[in-house]
């Protein structure tokens, strides 16, 4: 691969940045000084620096972010502030995208990758992968709301979502008016509906897992940090176990 692509790939410049500063000599490859854009590099063995700093190369990026409310989830919006857009520079070159969606009114849980891949895997209806979501709610829930939910629960249309009937889900209540709810699907709005249909009003939602992850109690709303990497091993696990399948 080109030094200059593999740099820009890597989120360190434009194009034409990156090429200006391998002129200028900021870049090594194995120790040595190399001065050609376009000389070719092994992206898995070289190694780097730029500016004297070591460029670690990583195909893929994932981040835990703990959404703040307010946000909406997608890459750009001419009026309203996105996810990606909370994230620097450097970052944001590298690609990256909400894998799934949370109501512009929800925190939690969101991850943001470039791993077209992965998101897939975790986003696919036929996958049911599961979501733990907690819940504030006005009113009262129906005191069998509990076998509703684990029977699958007819919801009413929404914004162009049909009326239809949930996959079995788990409702635990959680103190007074504050309930989780999982699920294994991914229907617009689906949590609020869920809840109204047994009698609440959802004032407060936040995603605390998906899939194999769980939401860092270290990030308060807005903030984000990269997987770890056994949070990387389970998602490349579920990537592996997919591929087996298919
Ligand atoms: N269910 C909802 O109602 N909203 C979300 O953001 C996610 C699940």
């Amino acid at each position: 691969m080109r030094l200059d692509k593999l740099l820009c790939d890597l989120g360190e410049g434009t194009r034409k940045e990156v090429t200006l500063r391998i002129r200028r000599g900021a870049v090594t490859v194995d120790g040595v000084t190399v001065t050609r854009p376009e000389t070719k590099v092994d992206p898995e063995t070289a190694v780097l620096t730029f500016d004297g700093l070591p460029v670690v190369y990583s195909k893929y990026v994932y981040i835990m972010m703990n959404k703040a409310a307010g946000e909406i989830c997608a890459i750009r919006d001419p009026k309203l502030p996105t996810v990606v857009s909370r994230l620097p520079e450097k970052l944001r070159r590298r690609g990256l995208f909400p894998a799934g969606r949370l109501d512009r009114d929800a925190e939690g849980l969101l991850l943001l990758t470039n791993d077209g891949d992965a998101a897939h895997m975790l986003l696919s209806p036929a996958r049911h992968v599961e979501k733990t979501y907690f819940v504030r709610y006005d009113g009262t829930l129906a005191p069998d709301a509990e076998a509703r939910f684990r029977n699958g629960i007819a919801i009413p249309a929404d914004d162009g979502d049909p009326a239809c009937v949930c996959m079995p889900a788990e409702l635990i209540r959680a103190g007074e008016q504050e309930a989780r709810v999982k699920v294994t699907e991914g229907r617009y709005h689906q949590v609020k509906r869920m809840i109204a249909a047994v009698g609440g009003h959802v004032t407060y939602l936040r995603r605390e897992t998906f899939g194999p992850l769980t939401l860092d109690a270290d990030l308060r709303p807005g903030a984000y940090r990269e997987l770890l990497r056994e949070e990387i091993t389970q998602i490349e696990e579920i990537k592996r176990k997919t591929r087996r399948q298919t």
